[in-house]
């Protein structure tokens, strides 16, 4: 199937811009860095601590594999027992080790990456990590994110698309979205962290290799990140989390110390959602249930659904909660038949904006 998928797919762009993207990033991490204390600024570095579900997991990842991470943030989102992940541009495995272990047994992590020498890194330790879990549910595979039939990933096979701090260095990432929301099931979920800009950069600033391999050349601006996925068929992504990034470096803040730059976390649904958020008088309840989240789960940075409290929502939430793998978790009342008008929102870009605690939601 993903043969014949990719038989009716044109190959892989190639101009000057992206081969010469390509070749700077093969080099930066295949031999530039060795290791992450290599990197000039904290853009690819989380420095946030991780939750203690995560922590342990991270615990029982090999040092070599921990200490090539050169990832901006946490793209773990909770229910995942049983699930088929998909890590774009897993570099040295160790957010695809720490799925392993949260997917468990009967779920399935496959990590594309396009450079040998992360990926090396990678597949040594898959043995140490099989004994060390108990079960081998991991595939390290070569290939591009803006390819990845070619890497064998079908239509709708994958339940989550993870990514950490590598949808910047993609020179094509329209392809790369439109690819993400072919592989998904109908209902899943794209939840990646990277970097973001407030502009779009200069073209002169954009081959430049440090500020490439840096993660900031490349780093989407939210606006034109919107526009990309509403083409790729996805009108409403959430903000998890968003968290200003400081460049440090002297030489790199002159160069590009004009743009505000963050590190963000951001999920989307496969789903038929609208472009607004409307108002059908939906509600949803939090059952209390995600084993890691037994107060309150956190649908992005302002729905905040506190267990057993009812909550107004728009229809896109209302799907977000009831048609993907979340839906055991809440009980969805209402339907779409009576239509109330525009829901009262606060747009997707206040970050920092007051997390809704009363009972009516904002999308
Ligand atoms: C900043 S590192 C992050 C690696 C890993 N996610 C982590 O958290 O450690 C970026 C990784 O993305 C890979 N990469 C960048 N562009 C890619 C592309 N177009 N296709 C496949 N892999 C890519 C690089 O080879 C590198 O390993």
């Amino acid at each position: 199937m993903a043969n014949d998928t990719a038989a009716i797919r044109p190959a892989r762009a190639e101009t000057p811009h992206t081969s010469s993207v390509e070749a700077t990033v093969k080099e930066y991490y295949g031999q530039v860095l060795a290791s992450t204390a290599d990197l000039k600024t904290t853009a690819c570095c989380t420095d946030a601590a991780p939750p203690a579900h995560i922590a342990a997991a991270l615990a029982r990842v090999h040092e070599e594999v921990k200490d090539r991470y050169y990832g901006c943030g946490s793209p773990i989102p909770p229910a995942l027992e049983g699930a088929t992940v998909l890590d774009l541009g897993c570099g040295s495995g160790r957010d695809a080790y720490v799925l392993s272990q949260l997917v468990g047994p009967t779920g399935k992590v496959i990590g594309i990456d396009m450079t040998d020498g992360q990926l090396e890194v990678a597949r040594r330790h898959l043995d140490w990590h099989a004994t060390e879990f108990g079960y081998a549910n991991v595939d390290f595979r070569q290939g591009y994110i803006e390819d990845l039939a070619t890497a064998g990933i079908a239509d709708g096979s994958v339940d989550l698309v993870v990514s950490n701090c590598v949808l910047n260095l993609s020179p094509d990432k329209p392809r790369v979205f439109t690819e993400v929301f072919r592989v998904l099931k109908p209902g899943g979920e794209l939840y990646v962290s990277d970097v973001f800009a407030d502009r779009r950069l200069p073209a002169a600033l954009l081959e430049d290799p440090v500020l490439v391999g840096e993660c900031l050349a490349g780093a989407l601006y939210t606006e034109d990140f919107r526009r990309i996925l509403d083409r790729a068929g996805c009108p409403d992504a959430r903000t998890v989390s968003s968290a200003p990034l400081a460049l440090g470096d002297p030489a790199i803040e002159r160069k590009i110390g004009f743009a505000a730059f963050t590190s963000r976390t951001v999920r989307a649904f496969k789903l038929p959602l609208e472009d607004r958020c409307e108002d059908y008088g939906q509600v949803a309840v939090y059952h209390g249930t995600l084993a890691e989240h037994p107060h309150a789960f956190d649908l992005d940075n302002h729905h905040r659904f506190h267990t057993g409290k009812p909550m107004l929502v728009c229809g896109n939430t209302a799907d977000m909660l009831s048609a993907t793998r979340y839906a055991r978790h809440f009980t969805v009342t209402g339907d779409k038949s009576t239509h109330h008008g525009l829901f009262p929102c606060v747009p997707s870009e206040q970050d920092g904006a007051a997390r809704s605690e009363s009972g009516s939601g904002c999308c």
